[in-house]
C-alpha cells in the first residue's frame, strides 16, 4: 500500500520551497501559483467537532500549588485545529508553546479547560487512555529526531505499528512505502548515526505518520537544521501530512518554517496573541486569507477568522 501518488512527490530530487507539489498558499516561493489539489484537503466551511482538535479555555499551571507557582504557563487558550490543515505556533522562548503542544497532544493534563478530540475531552482521560490515544491517533516529531540509535531506519519507522500490534513483516512493509516519497530510498538499513540531520528528521517524519495519525505534533522540528535542510523537512512534513489527511501543529521560532503552514498563531505569556495576523502581512498571506476566509490566522480561533483578511 502506498500513501502517495508518486508523480506528485519528488523523491531524491533537491526540493525547494514553493515547488509545484507544494499546495500551501502561504508556502514560500512566491510566483508558484499552486492550486489546491488532492494534496491539500479542502477545508470544511464550518468547524467539524467530530474531526477537529478543539481547545477551550486551556489553563496550565506547573507545580502543586497554583497560587504560589507564579503566572500560569497557559492562561486561557482557545484554539481549533481543523481536520487536514497545518498550523504554526510561534512565540518567544518561554511563552508556552511546548506546554500548549503537550496539552493538545495529551502528554500533559491541563489544570483547566478542555481538549476535544473526536467527541471526547482528552483533558479528562486517564493516563492509560491518553497513552493509547497518543499511540493510535497522534504522531510526534521532535527537534532531535529521537530515533532509537540501535535500530535501522526502517525499524524505527515500523516500531509504532508493532507497538500497536501490527505484525513485524506487515509493519516493515508499510514503513517501506514511506521511504521513496521522503527521498530516503536506499537508506532503510542505515542506523540514525549514519544519517544526516535532514535524513534523520525525514525518518522521524515517516515514523510520526506511519500509523496514519489524525494529528501530527512537531516541536521545533527544524531547530537543529540549516535553512535549506529545514525547507526540505518542512516540504516533506507538510506534503506527507496533506497526503494522509493528518492535521499538523508545528511549533517554531522560524518565520520561514511557519510559512509552510496554512495558518499561524502567536503565543505570548501563555495566551494566543490577538494580532497574530501580522505573521503573514504580505501578499501571500492576503491571497491565503482571501482563499480561506475561514482561516484562523489572526485570531487563534478558526470560528472567528473572517477578520483574517484585513
Ligand atoms: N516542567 C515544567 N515545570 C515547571 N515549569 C515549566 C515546565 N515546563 C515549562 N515550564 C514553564 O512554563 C513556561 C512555558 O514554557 P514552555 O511551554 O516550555 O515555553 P516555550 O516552548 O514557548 O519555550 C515557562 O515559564 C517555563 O519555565
Ligand atoms: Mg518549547
Amino acid at each position: 500500500m502506498s500513501y502517495y501518488d508518486p508523480a506528485r512527490m519528488p523523491s531524491g530530487a533537491p526540493e525547494r520551497p514553493g515547488s509545484p507539489t507544494v499546495a500551501s498558499p502561504v508556502s514560500p516561493g512566491v510566483g508558484v501559483a499552486a492550486a489546491p489539489g488532492p494534496s491539500h484537503p479542502s477545508r470544511a466551511a464550518s468547524a467539524d467537532p467530530a474531526r477537529d482538535l478543539v481547545a477551550r479555555d486551556l489553563v496550565m499551571t506547573y507545580g502543586r500549588s497554583g497560587a504560589s507557582a507564579g503566572p500560569p504557563a497557559l492562561g486561557g487558550v482557545d484554539l481549533t485545529i481543523r481536520a487536514g490543515e497545518s498550523l504554526a505556533v510561534m512565540g518567544p522562548s518561554g511563552s508556552g508553546k511546548t506546554t500548549l503542544l503537550h496539552v493538545l497532544a495529551g502528554i500533559l493534563r491541563p489544570t483547566g479547560g478542555q481538549v476535544l478530540w473526536r467527541g471526547r475531552d482528552i483533558a479528562r482521560m486517564s493516563d492509560r487512555e491518553r497513552t493509547v490515544l497518543r499511540r493510535e491517533d497522534f504522531g510526534f516529531v521532535f527537534q532531535q529526531g529521537m530515533l532509537l540509535p540501535e535500530l535501522p531506519a526502517i525499524e524505527n519507522v515500523a516500531l509504532p505499528l508493532m507497538l500497536g500490534g501490527v505484525r513485524r513483516s506487515e509493519a516493515a512493509a508499510r514503513a517501506a512505502t514511506l521511504f521513496p516519497p521522503l527521498g530516503l530510498s536506499g537508506l532503510e538499513r542505515r542506523r540514525p548515526g549514519e544519517l544526516s540531520g535532514g535524513q534523520a528528521q525525514r525518518v522521524a517524519i515517516a515514523r510520526a505518520l506511519v500509523g496514519r495519525p489524525g494529528v501530527v505534533f512537531a516541536d521545533e522540528p527544524t531547530g537543529a537544521l540549516d535553512q535549506t535542510t529545514s525547507a526540505e523537512v518542512m516540504h516533506h512534513l507538510t506534503q506527507l501530512a496533506a497526503h494522509t489527511g493528518a492535521s499538523l501543529v508545528v511549533v517554531t521560532h522560524d518565520e520561514n518554517v511557519a510559512r509552510w503552514c496554512n495558518g499561524v498563531v502567536r503565543v505570548r505569556d501563555g495566551r494566543i496573541a490577538p494580532d497574530a495576523d501580522d505573521a503573514h502581512a504580505d501578499a501571500d498571506a492576503h491571497a491565503h486569507a482571501d482563499a480561506h476566509a475561514d482561516s484562523h490566522v489572526g485570531t487563534g480561533r478558526v470560528e472567528a477568522a473572517p477578520t483574517a483578511a484585513r
